[in-house]
């Protein structure tokens, strides 16, 4: 559409002004806001660019490798990918606590960023898909690797990469603008209408300890859960939707054995700004054949719960 093209065109032209011929390095964060900042950095200033994404091993199924593909293949853009599931699982082992999880991601984020960013040789500028509302402080307020980033600010002993200039492109947009400016760019109106996913990841859907075993069956229910409310044609009517496992364990039958299983709460709510948020009333039998299909596909699981508070009182997340 005219204004978006328009908007587009303002915003690559801010970007030359303001970087000029410096190197800049972006943080990709697997989600929607990095991804469509990306993109508009790569337009404007095309090999100047270089997207560092670290792979925290805690998003949804196949999301990394969706993005990997994306970016290096799609758009070209030179991308360095950082697999550090391994290094973010061994420091969140015996975590419980979720403001310990969040800090704990938050720490290592830095630290193989800083590590990452160090490498892209004279870089003088640092892009983060920062929104409108992340700078009134809102939809990251309990923190988080964007929120950390931003919490620095305060702090002295500064990582290496804040010594970089920022550039925040879509800093003065709304979710919507930023979905509409990525189709603009040409991103897949599927991949930037993905609901919004926070920066610790799945490791705040997994009460009590993370485990690797533990990130696998939730991502596979969660993949699941997704896929019918896809295919019923409800996922642009929620603002997000998502699985929790449970640590508990429940008693079932599967056949004639008796099993002795965790339990998948399912989370759906709608929102415009994540700040209030009422649970979404789906049809029940969508409800039922995504706990059916979680049950029989997912070893591991064997009750499906669906979580019916409105925020306030409750949060949109578990943790
Ligand atoms: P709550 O659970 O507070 O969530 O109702 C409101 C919105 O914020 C997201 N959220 C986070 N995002 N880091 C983030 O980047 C976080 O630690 C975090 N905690 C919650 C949540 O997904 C929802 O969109």
């Amino acid at each position: 559409d005219w204004t978006m093209s328009a908007f587009r065109d303002e915003m690559v032209q801010k970007i030359r002004d303001q970087v000029g011929d410096g190197r800049v390095i972006c943080g990709l964060s697997g989600g929607v806001d990095s991804s469509v900042a990306a993109v508009l950095l790569h337009e404007a200033i095309g090999d100047q660019l270089t997207c560092v994404f670290v792979d925290t091993g805690l998003l949804r199924h196949n999301e990394a490798e969706q993005v990997v593909t994306m970016f290096r293949d799609h758009y070209n853009i030179p991308l360095v990918h950082v697999d550090a599931a391994d290094e973010f699982l061994g420091q969140l082992s015996g975590v419980s606590d979720p403001e310990t999880k969040r800090k704990t991601i938050g720490r290592v984020f830095v630290e193989i960023f800083d590590r990452e960013a160090a490498k892209v040789e004279g870089a003088t500028f640092l892009a983060q898909g920062t929104l409108y509302p992340d700078v009134i402080e809102s939809v990251s307020a309990r923190g988080g690797p964007s929120a950390v980033i931003k919490s620095h600010h305060n702090v002295g002993g500064l990582p290496d990469y804040m010594k970089l200039k920022l550039v925040e492109p879509l800093r003065e947009l709304f979710k919507d603008e930023v979905r509409a400016l990525g189709v603009e760019l040409g991103l897949p109106p599927a991949f930037v209408g993905r609901h919004p996913f926070p920066g610790p990841g799945l490791a705040i859907r997994i009460p009590g300890e993370v485990t690797p075993e533990r990130v696998a069956v939730l991502q596979k229910a969660d993949a699941i859960y997704l896929d019918e409310i896809r295919k019923a044609g409800l996922y642009d009517s929620i603002w997000q939707a998502f699985a929790v496992l449970l640590p508990v364990r429940t008693v079932g039958v599967m056949g004639d054995a008796r099993t002795y299983d965790e339990v998948c709460a399912l989370r759906a709510v709608t929102s415009t700004d994540g700040m209030t948020a009422d649970f979404f009333e789906f049809p029940w039998e969508v409800l039922g054949r995504a706990a059916t299909r979680i049950i029989n596909e997912v070893k591991g699981i064997n009750r499906v719960v669906y979580d019916v508070t409105s925020k306030p009182p409750g949060t949109i997340e578990w943790e």
